[in-house]
């Protein structure tokens, strides 16, 4: 039987130690898209700051930028440096203000918090990872586990669909993925450009191209929540069982420690139990509109 929830690390940052910012420094910040809207920093402790456990694949930060507020986002990558990286669209007044600062700004920072990704349960497996947007942000560690350990799994497809080629992130990153022969890259844009060559549509038509052994293969997926509800559909239509499928959970969050219920969905607290869950138990939820 599937486990209601994917259990958290057990370097999670503890309840005592989580609800005061520490203050990090942003040692570099980089621009992913045309728009500028989206950007990663690279965070770095300040002197004296005792950094916390080195956050697992899925795990996120709550992020404090001083007299404007505070929101959750996930690590997207970590450096040698001890550094995280943290890749932000700015959508509101937090992640706005965030836009805006430079290198050598200091902001809060605690955690880290939530579940994992399940890549111990998809060792000796195909690995099918299905991104929209900057769903891809909170996949790329995994991506990144994938590649260090490659031998531990059976073929790795990357799915991803972005707005538009201007939209696409980390591009450096995707063409040196696309260059390797050990991993299958696709991409589609919902809209194309007259240079784009690649495909146009819904990411589910990636997934529906198979290369993978549907008995014997975890997806994981993040992005907006009728993607990933169609995606698991897609999947499940391929013969994989629901309870191999995992999906990664936004909601506002307050405390992250399970306190304050913010981030409640029916009886799961998104901080404390998630944001991974197994497909099935967030399968009711996706069927909830105003959810
Ligand atoms: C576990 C977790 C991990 C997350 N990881 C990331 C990440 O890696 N990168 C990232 O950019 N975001 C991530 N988010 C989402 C991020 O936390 C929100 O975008 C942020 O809290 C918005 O805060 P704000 O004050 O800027 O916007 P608000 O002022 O709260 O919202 C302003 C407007 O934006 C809308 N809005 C809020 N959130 C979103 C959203 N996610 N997408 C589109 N519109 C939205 C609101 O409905 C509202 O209309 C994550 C959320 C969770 C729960
Ligand atoms: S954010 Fe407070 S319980 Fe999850």
């Amino acid at each position: 039987m599937a486990p209601d929830t994917v259990q958290p690390p057990p370097g999670s940052a503890l309840p005592e130690q989580a609800m005061a910012p520490q203050p990090w420094r942003i040692h570099s910040v980089r621009r992913d898209v045309a728009s500028n809207e989206v950007f990663s920093w690279e965070l770095r402790p300040e002197p004296g700051v005792e950094p916390g456990p080195l956050p697992a694949p899925g795990q996120f930060n709550m992020l404090y930028l001083f007299g404007v507020g505070e929101v959750p986002i996930s690590v997207s990558a970590t450096t040698a440096e001890g550094g995280v990286v943290h890749t932000t669209r700015a959508v509101g007044s937090v992640t706005r203000a965030m836009q805006g600062l430079e290198p050598g700004a200091v902001v809060g920072l605690r955690g880290p918090f939530g579940s994992q990704w399940p890549l111990e349960q998809a060792k000796g497996r195909d690995l099918v990872l299905v991104a929209g947007g900057i769903g891809l942000a909170p996949l790329r560690p995994v991506i990144h586990a994938a590649l260090e350990r490659r031998s531990d799994f059976g073929r790795v497809v990357v799915c991803y669909g972005a707005r538009s080629p201007g939209d696409m992130l980390f591009r450096d990153e995707l063409d040196a993925w696309d260059r390797r022969d050990d991993l299958d890259l696709r991409i589609t844009v919902d809209r194309g450009t007259a240079a784009w060559r690649g495909d146009v549509g819904v990411v589910t038509q990636l997934v529906e191209r198979g290369g993978f052994d549907r008995r014997n293969t975890l997806a994981m997926t993040c992005g907006p929540e009728v993607m990933m509800r169609f995606t698991a559909a897609t999947l499940e239509r391929r013969g994989l069982k629901p309870e191999d499928i995992f999906v990664s959970m936004e909601r506002n969050m307050r405390c992250a420690v399970g306190f304050c219920g913010h981030c409640q969905i029916g009886p799961h607290f998104v901080c404390r139990d998630g944001p991974v869950f197994p497909y099935p138990v967030m399968e009711p939820a996706f069927r909830i509109r105003e959810l």
